[in-house]
């Protein structure tokens, strides 16, 4: 497995457990869960005929010798509440995972595990998810291809309401120290002030709301950085 992405989230999947990946698209993920013996059978899953084709194909190559069953599916319509344990759902944005999730929410909650990895909005999904009485209980967070990446382990449960920081930046990530968190942060940084220094050259009064927001957001980055030990 070179995908550094797919490896995370294959970390998260619990032995002998039963998988349902959304989306699956290439299929790289079920067939590896498979050979390594990792999962006892998944389910993949998605919206695109010609997409799951691809898995498909694959797996009569292998001549059927995996136990893995493809479905075309518009997100979770074709799992049934408790047929699987764990459910993958990577490789979308954000809202669109909130979506997939809230349609099907009685098989999402009876699910013990969510492994959910969104390329965008992923405050969002946060709020989200506890807002409907999910936990995170973990995230692991990288950079491929020049891209921020985070994954979510998600069980039923509760906690303490988050801030508006750890929606944005992840509770789990702050509290676990990640570096490469700090890395983004710093990158973000970065960014958000050369378009503050950009914007008070031209001191245009239009600008003022801009340069108040892009300050507020430097000063709550700094914030998480600063809390780091070292
Ligand atoms: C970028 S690929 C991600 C593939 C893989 N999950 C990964 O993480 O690399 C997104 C896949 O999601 C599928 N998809 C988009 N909307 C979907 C939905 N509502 N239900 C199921 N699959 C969907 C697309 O057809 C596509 O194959």
């Amino acid at each position: 497995m070179k995908m550094q992405r797919l490896k995370t989230i294959i970390h998260f999947i619990e032995k002998n457990s039963i998988v349902a990946d959304i989306g699956t698209d290439h299929g790289v993920v079920p067939i590896y869960l498979i050979e390594e013996n990792i999962a006892k059978k998944v389910i993949a899953t998605d919206i695109s005929k010609p997409s799951l084709e691809k898995l498909e194909n694959k797996l009569q190559e292998k001549a059927g010798s995996l136990n893995i069953e493809t479905r075309c599916s518009d997100g979770l319509k074709q799992i049934l509440p408790f047929e699987v344990d764990t459910i993958i759902i990577s490789g979308m944005g954000g809202v669109l995972i909130e979506e997939i999730l809230s349609h099907s929410i009685e098989t999402a909650k009876t699910a013990s595990t969510l492994i959910l990895q969104p390329n965008n909005a992923v405050d969002h999904l946060r709020r989200w998810l506890l807002y409907n009485g999910f936990y995170i209980e973990n995230e692991k967070d990288l950079f491929e291809n020049r891209k921020y990446y985070t994954i979510l382990c998600v069980k039923r449960g509760l906690d303490k309401p988050y801030t508006e920081t750890e929606y944005k930046f992840g509770r789990r990530l702050i509290e676990n120290q990640s570096i490469v968190l700090k890395k983004y942060l710093i990158h973000l940084k970065d960014e958000k002030s050369s378009i503050l220094t950009e914007l008070n050259s031209i001191g245009s009064s239009s600008a003022s709301e801009r340069i108040n927001e892009l300050q507020k957001d430097i000063n709550e980055i700094n914030e998480v950085i600063e809390a780091y030990d070292s």
